[in-house]
């Protein structure tokens, strides 16, 4: 057994000592290169304290002396075993990457193996394994993973959200007490976090330290941020369980879902760019362009009819759409929103041909197919609750649960409920030639339940069983993830699907916050982002194209906008950001995610940096009115100083212009400059109102002559 186990990557470290009793953690933070002291000089002992130093847990647990949120939870009856004396007794190398260590408390009767890996890209990933190994059964109720934050930690930084408005940061000061957040959903929820970080005072997109962490999991759980009178704060992750919803038999096992850490001494996008290219190491990351799509939803909602349909592919083909997705409305009984769900059978009277008709036209177009479902998901009106009103999950008693959006969850814990709709999916994709679906997902539920106890987790692992058996039997569909919009977007999912939906609300100024904020951890390419109506349903404010088409390119570039109501400047326009879109998706699919760090509230800046620093791509916007007159100078963040680059304005085009009379002066066009003079000096940006933007390419002047 290794005493001192230094894992280094992507400029962090992971320090370990398991010299002593049970394992410390002795850094997480920058790479400190290979030699760390034998010994690292011991804290002092206060005067009304434990008699020996406080020290920084892997584990933290009472039984050595620990005072706050404890890892490990649970007893067995009578709260015997109720606070475990685990003791280091194992490691085993994982690679270069990784270490597991074995934790014993013999008396107890448990064992714990906690995997602890650290990749090229400095992804930290940790996930814990608890064994039961007493004769009677334990109840676990709580297993956490707790990191430390380092040096000059002082400000917490989240996100929260609801229907319409996901992923908006909220950030405050560091101070005693524990920042908890608790998510009851049953799902990941709308006001869920993608990340909990903590930084360094003031830190920013492109400055300070930030440890942050994600928990990759779609059901129950908990984040918090503990600050104790001893030590660093700590970072906890744990799925969140019911009472008694974990009762471990003997031999048996509970593990717990992927904590994902990073650390970075250059701000949040140090943060994004170390996920990004983890997720993109993926054996199973998206490698074909992202096609763009169009979706139904907004453009006819529930009134599924063939030839409005057909006359939409006809727009979608001329336009330049690839994949065409037929949202809800389609199978037995879902005129609307109150019926049907569950009854996955082609509506026999909206669709007396079945989908073919219309799938054959998308296809003849030139377009793949995608098709959403709720698999989830059912209405109390359906024929399946009719003939099996047992399938509803719930408390128990014989109490149905509240409807939400007039629908209740479907118990995947049960054999018969689940396979039932394993059949009914699998027939789908065996009857239609569908290259997508569009899995939705759309009602939280407090009381998840089956058989009367709690079934969070299982439902959630059972949902994750059902798409992963879906999938082997068609590797060929890809999947995305929505749920209410961003109400399901976690790792935990990203396993299994190729995208997510970030939100319902498809209002461009919304969407800013909502995608930049949702980019901080997922790459553009894993986002779903839709050009909407001129008019947002869900807002009903007004957004020129322009605005709709810059804020939409930098994701998985969509429509969702009834394209056959088009003028011919519209559909030029639209054409064109199509185009662009195609022209640079590989960039913005592939790039570094960067952020600018402007002092004025007015704009915001980003954009995707070639992972070679050739080229690049920034959307200049303006989401407010602002004090000054004109913009200034803005600085391209992520450049390569070295490199010059030819600077031009692709967007708004020739024919979208922005009618600003004061901008006839302003051409950036045409200018070369260095990436150390765009980045320290800037470039002027011309005077725009409210939800209006440019989009800015920079391309090295050596690759656009050929050299
Ligand atoms: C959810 C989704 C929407 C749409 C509707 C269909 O709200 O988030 O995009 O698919 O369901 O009912």
């Amino acid at each position: 057994m290794r005493d001192i186990v230094n894992l280094r990557g992507g400029g962090s470290a992971f320090v370990l000592d398991l010299s002593g009793p049970t394992p410390v953690i002795v850094h997480w933070g920058a790479d400190l290169g290979e030699s760390i002291p034998d010994g690292v000089p011991a804290s002092p002992v206060a005067h009304s304290a434990l008699d020996r130093p406080p020290v920084q847990e892997l584990v933290p647990q009472a039984s050595s002396g620990w005072r706050g949120r404890p890892a490990l939870e649970g007893h067995r009856s009578r709260g015997r075993a109720f606070s475990p004396a685990l003791v280091t007794t194992g490691s085993r190398d994982l690679g270069v990457e990784g270490v597991e260590i074995t934790m014993t408390d013999a008396a107890a009767g448990l064992v714990l193996s906690l995997e602890i890996q650290l990749s090229p890209e400095g992804m930290l990933r940790l996930r814990s394994t608890l064994r039961n190994d007493g004769d009677d059964d334990f109840t676990l109720q709580s297993l956490s993973t707790a990191l430390p934050t380092g040096l000059g930690a002082s400000e917490i930084l989240d996100l929260t959200g609801r229907w319409c408005r996901e992923q908006h940061p909220q950030r405050q000061s560091l101070r005693q007490g524990t920042w908890l957040r608790e998510y009851r959903h049953g799902r990941t929820g709308h006001d869920s976090s993608l990340f909990t970080a903590v930084g360094t005072t003031g830190f920013s997109n492109r400055s300070g330290s930030v440890w942050a962490t994600h928990f990759g999991f779609s059901g129950n759980r908990v984040t918090s941020v503990e600050k104790t009178p001893t030590g660093p704060a700590l970072i906890g992750n744990a799925e969140l369980l019911g009472a008694g919803e974990i009762v471990l038999t003997a031999g048996e096992s509970y593990e717990t879902p992927l904590t994902y850490a990073s650390y970075s001494a250059r701000g949040l996008d140090g943060v994004t760019d170390t996920f990004h290219r983890w997720l993109r190491s993926r054996s199973t990351h998206p490698a074909t362009a992202r096609p763009v799509v169009l979706n139904t939803w907004e453009a006819v909602y529930f009134d599924h009819k063939l030839d409005s349909l057909v006359e939409l592919a006809d727009r979608a083909e001329l336009i330049g759409v690839e994949r065409f997705v037929l949202d809800d409305g389609w199978f037995r009984h879902r005129r609307t929103d109150r019926a049907g769900l569950g009854d996955w059978y082609v509506d026999e009277d909206v669709w007396p041909g079945g989908l073919a008709s219309l799938i054959d036209a998308v296809r003849a177009r030139g377009m793949q197919f995608g098709l959403w479902v709720e698999p989830e998901m059912v209405n109390e009106d359906s024929d399946v609750i009719r003939a099996h009103p047992d399938w509803i999950s719930g408390a128990g008693f014989g109490r149905t649960p509240v409807g939400w959006r007039h629908q209740q969850v479907l118990d995947l814990v049960n054999p018969a409920a689940f396979a039932y709709i394993l059949e009914r999916l699998d027939a789908l994709l065996n009857n239609n030639a569908i290259s997508y679906l569009k899995w939705d997902q759309n009602r939280d539920l407090t009381e998840m339940g089956h058989t009367g106890a709690p079934s969070a987790h299982e439902q959630t692992l059972a949902a994750y069983r059902l798409i992963d058996e879906l999938r082997q039997a068609h590797p060929e569909v890809e999947i995305e993830s929505c749920s209410s919009g961003g109400a399901r977007v976690d790792l935990g999912i990203l396993e299994r699907t190729e995208r997510v939906w970030a939100s319902d609300c498809n209002d461009a100024l919304e969407r800013q916050t909502i995608q930049r904020w949702t980019e901080a951890i997922l790459p553009p390419e894993l986002v779903g982002t839709h050009v909407g109506p001129t008019t947002s349903h869900t807002t009903s404010r007004t957004h020129s194209l322009s605005f709709r088409a810059i804020t939409a390119i930098f994701g998985h570039f969509g429509i969702e906008w009834d394209v056959r109501t088009l003028g011919d400047s519209e559909l030029l326009e639209l054409s064109e950001a199509v185009a662009l879109y195609k022209k640079h998706r590989a960039l913005i699919h592939s790039g570094v995610a960067v952020h600018g760090d402007l002092v004025d509230p007015a704009y915001l800046l980003g954009g995707s940096v070639a992972q070679d620093g050739s080229e690049a791509l920034y959307s200049f916007v303006c989401v407010a009115t602002s004090f000054d007159e004109i913009p200034g100078r803005v600085g391209f963040p992520g450049l390569d100083p070295d490199v010059r680059y030819d600077v031009t304005v692709i967007f708004p085009t020739a024919t979208s212009p922005y009618n600003q009379r004061s901008n006839v002066g302003w051409i950036p066009d045409g200018i070369t400059a260095s990436g150390r003079f765009l980045a320290e000096v800037g470039l002027p940006m011309p005077i725009l109102n409210p939800e209006q933007g440019v989009l800015i390419h920079l391309v090295s002047s050596l690759e656009a002559s050929g050299l």
